[in-house]
């Protein structure tokens, strides 16, 4: 890439968060104050920005990630991770007063996790990381913006690309944010239970799926979705309110599924499909992921999705 990249030379720009993934399987997840044992430890490669980043360059796009590790050993890791993947790495900042950023991970044997994120350097990731990016963001088709770093940052991120970019805003998890900010998304993307959370602390009601989508435009989104598992996700847009059908798989690890669906998304909708058709890929793509283990080391790349993807994948009914 030129050092003043053009409008385009970048399909999705992503900023956001980067972390190692430290996990351990167990049959089910400790009730309070119980310890369980639980499998070897594994380490990769992971982080909701970071993931996106990734699954949107397997699957074919220009990508760009902005954010910052540490001056570690894991920075070393996640850095060499994004760059085999063709990732431009040019604003993955190296923090010289915090430790790259950790999620410790659970998966129980129903595939379910849970997560605890220690921000470290994610939380310097700052409004001079921003300036300093304008020109790539500028260059950028499609800004996906994540939650797990400052929200001014975000904020700051958006008001940079709005004249520029399509705005993908992955509020998970949810943060008060600005409405002027709110206005920019399109779309919004939540899970179901964000959903319900979010709507309800604005008064909002809505039924699950293409009611809390429906819901979601009361806060002034330019379109929202909501994820909903084997279910599919619900889109809604100004004329419009839609269901797109799931795919049933079997289930091995959900870590990771929806930065998967967020980057499949974002990197549809900067080739300038729809919304539906690129939720449907989006749902292809992250019934992939949720059928391996991990984060990045789950998602496809196009020639295995074109191939087929994975044999566990059938339509839901
Ligand atoms: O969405 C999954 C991601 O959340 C993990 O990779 C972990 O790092 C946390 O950020």
């Amino acid at each position: 890439m030129s050092s003043v990249p053009a409008h385009g030379d970048v399909d999705v720009a992503v900023v956001g968060s980067l972390n190692m993934d430290l996990t351990v399987r167990v049959r089910r997840h400790p009730r309070p104050g119980e310890t369980v044992s639980g499998s070897a430890l594994t380490l990769s490669a992971g982080g909701k920005g970071a993931n996106q980043a990734v699954a949107a360059a397997r699957l074919g796009a220009r990508t760009a990630m902005i954010g910052r590790v540490g001056n570690d050993a894991h920075a070393d890791t996640l850095l060499d991770s994004l760059t085999a993947d063709t990732v431009d790495t040019t604003h993955t900042v190296r923090d010289t007063e915090a430790p790259t950023g950790t999620a410790l991970i659970t998966v129980a044997d129903s595939g379910e996790n849970h997560i605890i994120v220690s921000a470290g350097a994610n939380a310097h990731v700052s409004s001079v990381d921003i300036d300093a990016a304008r020109a790539l963001l500028a260059s950028a088709r499609v800004v996906s913006l994540v939650l797990e770093i400052p929200v001014d940052t975000v904020v700051a991120a958006a008001r940079a690309a709005r004249s520029s970019a399509r705005i993908v805003l992955n509020l998970s998890p949810v943060t008060e944010l600005p409405t002027t900010v709110l206005a920019l998304a399109d779309p919004l993307i939540v899970n179901e239970h964000e959903a319900r959370e979010l709507l309800r602390s604005h008064g909002i009601t809505g039924e699950r799926g293409p009611g809390q989508a429906g819901g979601l435009l009361g806060l002034g989104v330019r379109s929202a979705v909501v994820t909903l598992g084997a279910d599919g996700a619900a889109i809604a847009e100004a004329d419009r309110v839609q269901h797109i059908p799931g795919l049933r798989v079997d289930v091995a690890d959900t870590t990771g599924a929806g930065d998967a669906f967020t980057a499949a998304l974002a990197w549809r909708l900067s080739r300038g499909d729809t919304l539906a058709d690129a939720a449907r890929y989006a749902i292809h793509v992250s019934a992939y992921s949720v059928g391996r283990a991990g984060a990045q080391p789950s998602y496809p790349t196009a020639d295995v999705l074109a191939a087929g993807g994975s044999p566990m994948i059938s339509p839901s009914s």
